[in-house]
């Protein structure tokens, strides 16, 4: 068998594939476990989405490959989604992609804009997905670390210029896992205006955006004016629904893709 790539070698242990070993060992040594493990939905999916989804099986264009395109009923169902929580409007096919779920998007999407060598500001702790999309892509991650003095927030004054010079993408995650915090409109249009300064992507996983409390209703970045020049945003069906699925939505791209494919 040949040797593992360097970019497989680079992945760090990923905690959440040993947790399930670790309970199952303190379970049978007869230990009270809590498990904080994996953020996984322990409630059923909608109802109406598991009819609508048992009648689907049956439709024979429904095994069929989706392609890029996805089901255009699933793109106007995000848009409604982005209008009705967000007021913003999105184009379903030019603006809205839809994922298997938001880690998919949000791991590849270091293929797109890291070059090797290039660098993501990685706050932790946080979701891994952006490490290891950042590694397997070859860039480097700067790790910023999240603390409880500034409100767990990155403040990018704090990381190095030659670092931010060769910075392509920033992930933020508000409402934040796994600290909770939420992030407050000034910062985000602070942050907004340096991703535009620096000509950093920001990539916001909103993946808790309908789980909050005590009345705070949480944004979308593109509730910050002049956020579609700099950002994209996923959002995430396993938090909100129980069930799998998620989709991004952000500007539409100048480039045309398919031209980029065929060079
Ligand atoms: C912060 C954050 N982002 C994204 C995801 C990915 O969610 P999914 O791929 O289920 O949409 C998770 C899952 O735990 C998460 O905690």
């Amino acid at each position: 068998m040949p040797p593992y790539t360097d970019r497989l070698l680079s992945l760090p242990e990923y905690p959440l594939a040993k947790i399930p070993e670790q309970k199952r060992e303190l379970i049978a040594r007869g230990v009270d476990v809590i498990d904080l493990g994996a953020g996984d939905a322990d409630l059923s999916p909608p109802p109406a989405v598991i009819d609508r989804i048992s009648a689907a099986v049956r439709i024979p264009t429904m095994s069929r490959y989706g392609f890029a395109l996805g089901l255009m009923e699933y793109r106007e169902a995000v848009v409604r989604f982005m209008k009705r929580r967000f007021g913003q409007d999105f184009h379903p096919i030019k603006e809205i992609v839809p994922l298997i779920g938001s880690k998919e998007g949000i791991s590849h999407l270091a293929f797109a804009y890291l070059n090797k060598g290039d660098y993501s500001i990685v706050p932790e702790p946080g979701y891994n997905a952006y490490l290891g999309g950042t590694l397997l892509a070859e860039g480097i991650p700067y790790k910023y670390p999240l603390r409880p003095d500034n409100g767990f927030l990155v403040d990018l004054d704090e990381i190095p210029s030659d670092v931010l010079q060769k910075t392509k993408v920033l992930y933020l995650n508000y409402p934040n896992n796994p600290t909770s915090a939420v992030a407050p409109k000034d910062y985000l249009e602070d942050v907004v205006r340096r991703c535009k300064e620096l000509d950093i992507l920001l990539v916001y996983d909103n993946a808790y955006s309908e789980l909050a409390y005590d009345g705070y209703v949480p944004p979308s970045i593109f509730e910050i004016p002049g956020a579609r020049d700099v950002a994209i945003e996923f959002h995430s069906m396993s938090k909100t629904y129980n069930m799998t699925g998620g989709a991004a939505a952000g500007r539409a791209e100048r480039r045309n893709s398919l031209a980029l494919w065929r060079r």
